[in-house]
C-alpha cells in the first residue's frame, strides 16, 4: 500500500513528531523558512506520493520546529485541475494524519469576490461553497463547522493583538484550472461568497473527517475575474503572496505560539 511505504520512508528520515501541520499556498512557500532543524524531503522521493506540476509549488516536505513545537509544512499543494482525482489530491492529509498530526492550517492564494477585500487581504476561511460539486472519498463524517470555530477566534485575537488586519469570509472552490468568468464571479458573489479558489476545500474535508481541527487562511491576491481593472494573471497572485508574506510569516507564527499556549 503507498501510504504504509510513504510512511516507512519518512519515518525512517525523521526525529520529531509533528502534531500541527501548515500548508502553504501560492507564493507562501517561504513561510518554512521561519522554522528551525529543518529536515526536507521531495514529495517526488516519497514512494507513493502524487507529484504536482504547478508554478510556484516546490513539492517538499519540511519537518522542523516553530515556537519550539514539532510542525511539518507541506510546501507545495496537489490539486484537483493536475489531473489527479481527489484521492490523489488528499493524499498528503492522509498522510499526516497517520504521522499523528491533530492540526491543519490551509493556507491558500485566493482571488476577491467581495470588493472590499483588496488584494493584500488576510481572509480566515469561515465556511466554503464547493463549486465543484465533487467531494473526496471520506474517512468519517464531516463535523460541523468545517473550520475550528475556536483555533480561528483564537487566530483572529493574534491578528488583533499583533495589529494585522485580518477579515473573516467565505471561499468558493472552483475545479479550475482556468479563472473564472466574470458572469461566475459575480454569481459566486450573490451566493455569498467572499473569495475564490482551487483548493483547501477537498484537504479541508478530509482532515476534517479524519477529525482534525482546521484553521483556513486565505491571502486574496487579486481582485477575482471582471472586478479589477487588470486582467488576471498568475504573476498577479504571485507578487501578492510575496508582498503579504511578512505580515503572514509574523501572524502564522504568532497563531502557532498561541496554539501551544492554549
Ligand atoms: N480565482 C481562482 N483561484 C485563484 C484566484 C482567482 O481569482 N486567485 C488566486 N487563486
Amino acid at each position: 500500500m503507498s501510504m504504509e511505504r510513504a510512511l516507512q520512508y519518512i519515518r525512517a528520515r525523521i526525529q520529531t513528531r509533528p502534531t500541527l501541520a501548515l500548508v502553504l499556498g501560492s507564493g507562501l512557500g517561504s513561510l518554512a523558512n521561519a522554522a528551525s532543524g529543518t529536515i526536507a524531503l521531495a514529495t517526488t522521493d516519497i514512494p507513493g506520493y502524487p507529484t504536482s506540476t504547478v508554478v510556484g509549488h516546490a513539492g517538499k516536505l519540511v519537518f522542523g520546529t516553530l515556537a519550539g513545537m514539532d510542525v511539518v509544512f507541506l510546501q507545495g499543494r496537489l490539486h484537483r485541475y493536475e489531473g489527479h482525482d481527489l484521492d490523489k489530491t488528499t493524499f498528503p492529509i492522509r498522510l499526516l494524519a497517520e504521522l499523528g498530526v491533530l492540526r491543519l492550517l490551509l493556507t491558500n492564494a485566493a482571488g476577491g469576490v467581495n470588493i472590499d477585500f483588496r488584494p493584500g487581504t488576510l481572509m480566515w476561511i469561515t465556511d466554503h461553497i464547493n463549486w465543484a460539486f465533487e467531494v473526496p472519498r471520506l474517512p468519517g463524517a464531516v463535523s460541523r463547522p468545517v473550520y475550528d470555530r475556536v483555533w480561528t477566534r483564537d487566530a483572529m485575537e493574534v491578528a488583533r493583538t499583533m495589529n494585522i488586519a485580518t477579515v473573516n469570509g467565505t471561499y468558493a472552490w472552483t475545479r479550475g484550472p482556468q479563472y473564472e468568468t466574470p458572469a461566475e464571479v459575480r454569481a459566486l458573489g450573490a451566493m455569498g461568497a467572499d473569495a475564490v479558489g482551487m483548493s483547501t476545500v477537498p484537504e479541508a474535508l478530509v482532515a476534517n473527517s479524519l477529525g482534525m481541527r482546521v484553521l483556513g487562511l486565505s491571502t486574496i491576491t487579486n481582485a477575482a475575474a471582471g472586478l479589477g481593472t487588470e486582467p488576471l494573471n498568475h504573476d498577479e497572485v504571485l507578487e501578492t503572496g510575496r508582498r503579504v508574506q511578512k505580515d503572514l510569516q509574523r501572524l502564522v507564527l504568532g497563531v502557532v505560539e498561541k496554539t501551544i499556549a492554549s
